[in-house]
């Protein structure tokens, strides 16, 4: 059996009275890309924002039940920390906007008031940028402001920018739903590279996607985890009615 670095029991999520995430009892292994699938409305968002203490900045939001990162309570864990070891990409690219490529990439230390060197500054950016497979098309203009680049190269941006506090799991909600196709593809390559390092949790509702980079699927229905495997285990043999319908386009 493969080992879980994060994992959810019982977790629930509230707005206000309004429960949209209902006991879910979830797994994450290990250098493995997990896929959160479901119709639009479903919680997907809500749920993965439970997982770094996110969800909890929305006021009146409220969680129940546990989230362990490598066994650690992270409820009981400084959220500071729980967002650097958990970091997250958004569907948007949203790199800051007066900010330069390089300071976008340490933009997590200046925020939480970390102090680094120069020399590691550098350091941190250029791996950063590697890692992220955009450091060859942007080294020679670091200080040249992120929004200039085109929508999948920010995106890369924002990776890097999570990569830069060296993530243990790396959270990513609909991270190409606002890119073309060549840049979705060379996002679903570098997601591919990144989880010989990292855990991914990935939220699409790109069906090929899930299914071309994925290792594990669990599928969302109003709330409640209705099927989680192996996603080719899911993809060929779905063992809920709601999953295959899903899978075959029926709604979504
Ligand atoms: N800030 C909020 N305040 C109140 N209700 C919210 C808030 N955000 C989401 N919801 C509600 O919670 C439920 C789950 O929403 P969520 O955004 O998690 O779904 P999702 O599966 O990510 O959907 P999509 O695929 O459209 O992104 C929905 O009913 C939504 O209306
Ligand atoms: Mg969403």
């Amino acid at each position: 059996m493969e080992s879980a670095i994060l994992k959810t029991e019982n977790l629930s999520a509230y707005y206000g009275n309004n429960r949209v995430v209902k006991s879910v009892t979830l797994p994450f292994y290990e250098r493995k890309i997990t896929v959160v699938m479901g119709p639009s409305g479903c919680g997907k968002s809500t749920f993965i924002r439970c997982l770094n203490r996110m969800h909890e900045l929305v006021p009146g939001a409220r969680v129940e039940g546990r989230v362990y990162l490598r066994n650690e309570d992270v409820y009981a864990m400084d959220p500071t920390i729980v967002r650097r070891k958990i970091g997250m990409v958004f569907q948007k690219p949203n790199p800051f906007p007066t900010m330069s490529i390089y300071d976008n990439v340490i933009a997590g230390y200046k925020l939480t008031g970390i102090k680094l060197k120069k020399s590691e500054a550098d350091r941190i950016v250029e791996t950063s940028l590697r890692q992220a497979a955009l450091w060859d098309e942007v080294k020679d203009f670091l200080h040249k402001r992120g929004t200039f680049l085109s929508g999948g190269q920010q995106q890369r941006l924002c990776i890097a920018r999570a990569l830069a506090m060296e993530p243990e799991v790396l959270l990513l909600d609909e991270p190409t739903s606002a890119l073309d196709p060549v840049a979705t593809a060379r996002i679903e390559e570098l997601m591919e590279e990144l989880s010989k390092t990292v855990t991914i949790v990935l939220v699409t509702h790109n069906i090929a996607q899930a299914s071309r980079i994925s290792h594990y699927t669990a599928f969302f229905y109003m709330g409640e985890l209705v099927e989680f495997g192996p996603t080719e285990r899911v993809f060929t043999v779905p063992r809920d009615r709601r999953t295959e319908e899903y899978l075959v386009g029926k709604f979504g």
